[in-house]
């Protein structure tokens, strides 16, 4: 029934690309048309567990030797472009060979096209490349950092994004994604924030879901569509001291009530691919662990996609200290469920020699090797390997109006507006249009480069607007003037002086900070989340200079960061202090639309800003403990030398106006475990301009069985409202959301009070409650038992 699938020899070596592979996917469909007996487009629902793509999957595995097989569970980087520590690069010959079934960091159409061909029309089975490449906030037109995204507080954004990362991707020639990223990080030294959602499994779950939805679109076939891959599972986040590919020391609990939401619910939004992470939880690395990539993510959550290594997180067994040898590692790793291999090559060179000593099972091998090619099938791949990558649409495509439009509303929802007082009888901000002349101080307002942020791989510096390009836009009849100030990794203050003059000269001030745009990301953790170098010594020279002339001028400061910094000084003495974070291609621009007052801040904090590096970890949902902090009672849960609040809390961000809220209802007051409510808000705004507020909902179990967080975000909503308009902002809560771990890990929702909160953020005080009356509800088993 599957000749058609026999490989040809030379004869297709002389046959066109286009006509090779008509023939070859008809071959594919005249097998599929027999053994389903029905129209194959009546049988390919959902892309991934679609019967089309597994039967393909069946009939190509069947013509394999072990060595091709090894080869699709293989991915190489190309050579010039190494993400990490250096490693051999795939070339054609070993496409050709059928040693490699995908790679990283290969793009371009027209390079994409010229390997392609060689796996289509040379290799001996002629299965296509899967391509892969970290995508992470943007192709060539690049987004906020996935930090500064979850401070929009706005799904719908983060798909937009996603989606439009994914047409720019596409005609590049590009198949696969490494995002989302889905870490829960509460520790800001980690230098990987950035490229997640910040501290909330909630908000990272929604972010999660909206990014695959983005990236993958309603049709992975489509060849607008990316697969999505998510990443770093599981709990990379919790690295010990921040320190990067640190070990995770976490309990099952903290496991699945903090970390592993997100990836759930990626994994339900129908994410094709996940990566395993660095780090181990309870002494096994995440590359052998088979009860989380089998049990949990395959079995408990249905996933039907594949698992890729991170970068030579195989070999990295060895020093991990669980495998003594490269073969061993290739055997472990695979056994827990590590279907491919990124970048170190043990399993292709090692794991043919253990099958044929009967050491390793070629059944987990197949599949292993089923698993990929179903992928690649779902993607298209079989019918257009080329999935309509050309130079016509990289044209189109690549940083198109369109796109630079969107990156800039997406860029102005991001920034967060920390403080605004008033100043000469106004607010700081927003600065007024008629302003005569702006000092700008800081090396970070020239640095375009900065702005794109880590994982910005195809970003282009001379593609992306400065600060000061975008004020100088926004304010052309202001005098600006620019002082580079410090810079950020030395301690050198030469510049203070000139910053200072500057200062002096101007009716207003504005003081950028924070951090270049590599100092978070991989391998970038900081021991210290303080302004670097001596930035907080030229905020304090201008400051005072521009104080002790009895000058009440405005002095803002706009923070660049991939983290939370601790700025204690800069909230207590300048003006204002608003979060830039890193926004990609529009960062200027989107800044002064803010700066100026063309929209209103409307981002919130994914993240708690702590007031010292000493308070971390700190994150609003925390446990009450038995001696919750208490001023008046020293034997309370607190520090001696600083308060136990953070600087500012999750959730926070403030508006040009005002809002209020009120009129709190709960759609019921008591109900059972198995029943959902509506918890209704009004939410006015109370000021003098047009706003957009995110309305946040937080919720406690008063009393369970096992102690709870003092409150958890479980609704928000993006409300856009005109000065004296309100509102009623309606916030529904399933059984889902009111469940908990019990002792047994099982999933319920128990008898007892509930406090629901409402308001502008993780802080809020407004409160109604509810009862849920009657039997404990169950609404999933406990998880597989960790062994
Ligand atoms: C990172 C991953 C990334 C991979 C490929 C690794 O070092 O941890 O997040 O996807 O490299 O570039």
């Amino acid at each position: 029934m599957l000749t058609g699938m026999r490989p040809k020899g030379n004869r297709l070596l002389v046959t066109g690309p286009v006509r090779v592979h008509t023939a070859l996917v008809r071959s594919f469909v005249v097998a599929l048309v027999f053994l389903a007996s029905m129209p194959i487009a009546a049988v390919a629902q959902t892309p991934l567990i679609s019967k089309r793509a597994n039967r393909i999957a069946d009939s190509v595995l069947k013509l394999m030797t072990l060595d091709e097989k090894l080869g699709q569970l293989t991915q190489t980087p190309s050579a010039n472009d190494q993400t990490g520590p250096t490693v051999d690069a795939g070339g054609l010959q070993q496409i050709r060979a059928g040693k490699l079934g995908a790679f990283l960091n290969l793009m371009g159409a027209d390079v994409v096209r010229k390997f392609q061909r060689v796996a289509v029309e040379e290799s001996r089975l002629h299965i296509p490349l899967l391509l892969g490449y970290d995508v992470i906030h943007g192709m060539r037109t690049i987004f906020p950092v996935p930090l500064a995204m979850a401070a929009t507080f706005d799904s719908a954004a983060a798909a937009r994004a996603a989606h439009i990362a994914a047409l720019e991707a596409t005609a590049m020639g590009l198949h696969w994604t490494f995002a989302p990223m889905v870490d829960i990080a509460r520790d800001a030294r980690w230098g990987r924030i950035v490229e997640g959602a910040g501290e909330d499994p909630y908000l990272g779950s929604v972010m999660a879901a909206a990014q695959v939805r983005g990236f993958q679109g309603d049709n992975l076939a489509s060849p607008t569509s990316i697969l999505a891959t998510v990443k770093h599972f599981a709990a990379y986040g919790g690295a010990e001291g921040g320190r990067d590919y640190n070990i995770v020391p976490i309990s099952d609990r903290q496991l699945f009530e903090v970390y592993l939401p997100p990836f759930e619910a990626a994994a339900r939004a129908g994410a094709g691919t996940f990566m395993a992470s660095f780090n181990e939880i309870s002494g096994t690395p995440s590359h052998a662990n088979d009860w989380l990539l089998t049990d949990v993510l395959r079995k408990r959550w249905s996933f039907a996609g594949f698992v890729v290594s991170d970068w030579t997180g195989v070999l990295e067994l060895m020093p991990h200290g669980i495998a003594a040898d490269s073969a061993t590692a290739a055997r472990r790793a695979l056994h827990a469920g590590v279907d491919m291999e990124m970048s170190s090559m043990l399993y292709r060179n090692t794991l043919a020699a253990e099958v044929k000593a009967g050491r390793f099972p070629l059944a987990l091998v197949d599949s292993a090797v089923h698993r990929v090619l179903r992928v690649k099938a779902a993607l298209g791949l079989f019918d257009d390997p080329y999935r309509g990558a050309s130079a016509d649409r990289e044209r189109k495509e690549i940083l198109s109006a369109d796109k630079r439009a969107a990156a800039r509303e997406i860029a102005r929802e991001s920034i967060v507006l920390l403080t605004n007082n008033v100043v000469n009888g106004a607010p700081a901000l927003p600065l007024s249009r008629e302003l005569r002349s702006l000092a700008v101080i800081g090396t970070l307002a020239d640095d375009s480069a900065s702005t794109l942020g880590s994982w910005s791989g195809q970003g282009r510096k001379e593609d992306a607007i400065s600060v000061l390009t975008g004020l100088r836009r926004a304010l052309p009849n202001t005098r600006i003037t620019f002082a580079r100030g410090v810079p950020l990794d030395s301690i050198r203050t030469s510049g203070i002086a000139e910053a200072v003059q500057a200062a002096g000269a101007a009716d207003a001030v504005l003081l950028v900070l924070g951090e270049r745009g590599d100092m978070s990301g991989e391998a970038s953790s900081r021991a210290s989340i303080e302004l670097p170098g001596a930035q907080l010594e030229l905020a304090q020279a201008v400051v005072r200079a521009v104080r002790a002339g009895g000058s009440s001028k405005p002095v803002i400061a706009v923070l660049m960061n991939g983290r939370p910094l601790a700025i204690p000084w800069l909230a207590d003495s300048t003006s204002a202090v608003a979060v830039s974070w890193f926004l990609g291609v529009e960062h200027g621009n989107a800044l002064a639309d803010i700066l100026i007052g063309a929209e209103s801040p409307s981002g919130k904090l994914p993240v708690t800003f702590p007031r010292a590096t000493g308070q971390v970890p700190i994150y609003y949902a925390h446990k009450n403990t038995g001696r919750p902090a208490d001023a008046n009672n020293h034997y309370t849960s607190k520090y001696l030398d600083l308060p136990w609040t953070p600087l500012f809390p999750f959730g926070h961000g403030l508006s040009y106006t005002t809002f209020a809220y009120g009129n709190v209802k709960v759609s019921r007051e008591k109900l059972r475990g198995s029943d959902s409510l509506t918890v209704s808000v009004d939410v006015t705004n109370s000021g003098k301009r047009a706003g957009t507020e995110v309305a946040q909902l937080y919720l406690r179990d008063d009393a369970a069985t096992v102690t709870r967080p003092v409150r958890e975000l479980r609704g928000f909503q993006r409300v856009a409202l005109q000065p004296g308009e309100t509102r009623t902002v309606r916030f529904s809560l399933k059984p889902q959301d009111l469940a908990m771990y019990d002792r047994e890990m099982r999933r319920v929702v128990e008898p007892g009070t509930f406090t629901v909160w409402l308001g502008g953020s993780s802080a809020a005080t407004l409160e109604s409650h509810f009862t849920v009356t009657g039997d404990v509800v169950v609404l999933a088993k406990a998880p597989p038992v960790f062994r």
